[in-house]
């Protein structure tokens, strides 16, 4: 009788500690290339939803106050409409938020183009003074008090929340986060003839006259390069230089999708300017001479109808599916 008690109770624990491994299948789309998704993180349901609830929790913010979805909204593609958007007790810090559409594919995260994964990146702004303020480790130890947070980190990682749960969680519901069925991709990708006289001409000025393509390039309209655009003669913000410290890497930024842009303003790393017209204003002065700025940065002139037709190409980079897709809404709110 002990015996069968010992046995039950152990089969119950291994039961427990055993990560359900429901197969999650990520939907590429049309004209999309496989992304990687890595060895020891391969998605499950269980942790896509782990890291959905993690992503609207302001639990993960030292006073409970701010969430990741605090500054990356999916109404605005996972990005935000201020300048500067305030973390705990609304503190600023130096930089837009970026969208995260398509994040699974960035060999690189934050506009230093230096951060190499997704997992790395949720320690930021985890800790960062103006955004969450907090500690992950006493995050996870938070969480630990929640039962139902106990289970769904058992059932994704066999283990009880921590670090190595939050931030593998978090990547997880990230890497689902991929854009494709814009304007852009249902005329390019789909063959449908959804695009416009005018959108058409925008994308033959983006694409063979301007060569926006030189830096914006592909399906997820960047090369990941970093590069500096001219925005400024003296930057307040270092650029790639703040992680490696070298002359050549001052004031250059990663190059930013463009995907639902239209969703994202305001625009550049510090969130100047406020619309699609003043960027490609800024693109036709030819920029400010910082000596680190990319040589693809020439003046040009466009008349009045062409630089519509380029705004009106950029907004077919505007992807409603994604905005809508229940699959990325806030699990908390019905
Ligand atoms: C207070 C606002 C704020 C909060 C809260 C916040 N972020 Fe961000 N996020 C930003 C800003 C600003 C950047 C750009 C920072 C940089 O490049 O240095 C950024 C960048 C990112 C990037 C890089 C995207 C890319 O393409 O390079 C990812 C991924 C990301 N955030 C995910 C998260 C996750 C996950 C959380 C929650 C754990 C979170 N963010 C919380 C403001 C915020
Ligand atoms: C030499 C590379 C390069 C070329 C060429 C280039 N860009 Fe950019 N672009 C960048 C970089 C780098 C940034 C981000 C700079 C920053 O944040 O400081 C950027 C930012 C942008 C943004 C704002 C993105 C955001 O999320 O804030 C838009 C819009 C944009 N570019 C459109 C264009 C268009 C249109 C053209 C062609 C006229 C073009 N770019 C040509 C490198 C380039």
């Amino acid at each position: 009788m002990a015996i069968a008690f010992i046995l039950i109770f152990l089969t119950a624990i291994t039961a427990d500690e055993k990560p359900l491994l429901t197969p999650y299948q990520l939907n590429i789309p049309k004209g999309f290339p496989q992304p990687k998704i890595p060895e020891n993180n391969l998605l499950t349901q269980e942790r896509v939803d782990l890291g959905r609830m993690l992503f609207y929790d302001p639990v993960l913010s030292v006073d409970s106050t701010v969430s990741c979805a605090s500054c990356h909204h999916q109404a605005l593609a996972f990005a935000d409409n201020q300048p500067i958007s305030p973390g705990v007790a609304g503190r600023l810090a130096m930089r837009n938020a970026p969208t995260l559409s398509n994040v699974v594919y960035n060999p690189t995260l934050l506009f230093d183009g230096y951060l190499p994964t997704l997992e790395m990146q949720v320690l930021v702004p985890i800790q960062e003074h103006a955004e969450m303020a907090y500690n992950i480790v006493l995050a996870g130890n938070r969480l630990k008090e929640n039962a139902d947070y106990v289970k769904r980190s058992y059932e994704a990682y066999g283990r009880k929340p921590d670090p190595f749960v939050i931030t593998r969680a978090l990547s997880a519901f990230e890497r689902t986060m991929i854009s494709g069925n814009s304007k852009f991709d249902q005329q390019v990708y789909q063959n449908k003839k959804v695009m416009t006289k005018s959108e058409l001409r925008g994308m033959d000025l983006f694409q063979n006259q301007l060569h926006c393509t030189n830096c914006h390039s592909g399906f997820n309209f960047t090369n990941y390069t970093t590069v500096n655009n001219g925005l400024y003669e003296v930057y307040q913000d270092s650029g790639r230089a703040r992680a490696t410290h070298l002359p050549e890497d001052r004031a250059v930024f990663k190059v930013p999708t463009l995907r639902n842009i239209a969703l994202t303003a305001p625009y550049m790393h510090d969130g100047s300017m406020a619309t699609l017209e003043e960027v490609i204003l800024h693109y036709e002065s030819g920029g400010e001479g910082h000596i680190n700025k990319s040589e693809f940065i020439q003046p040009f002139r466009l008349s009045k109808r062409e630089r519509k037709d380029l705004i009106r190409f950029l907004e077919c980079l505007t992807d409603e599916t994604f905005i809508n897709n229940p699959d990325f809404s806030n699990p908390f709110t019905p």
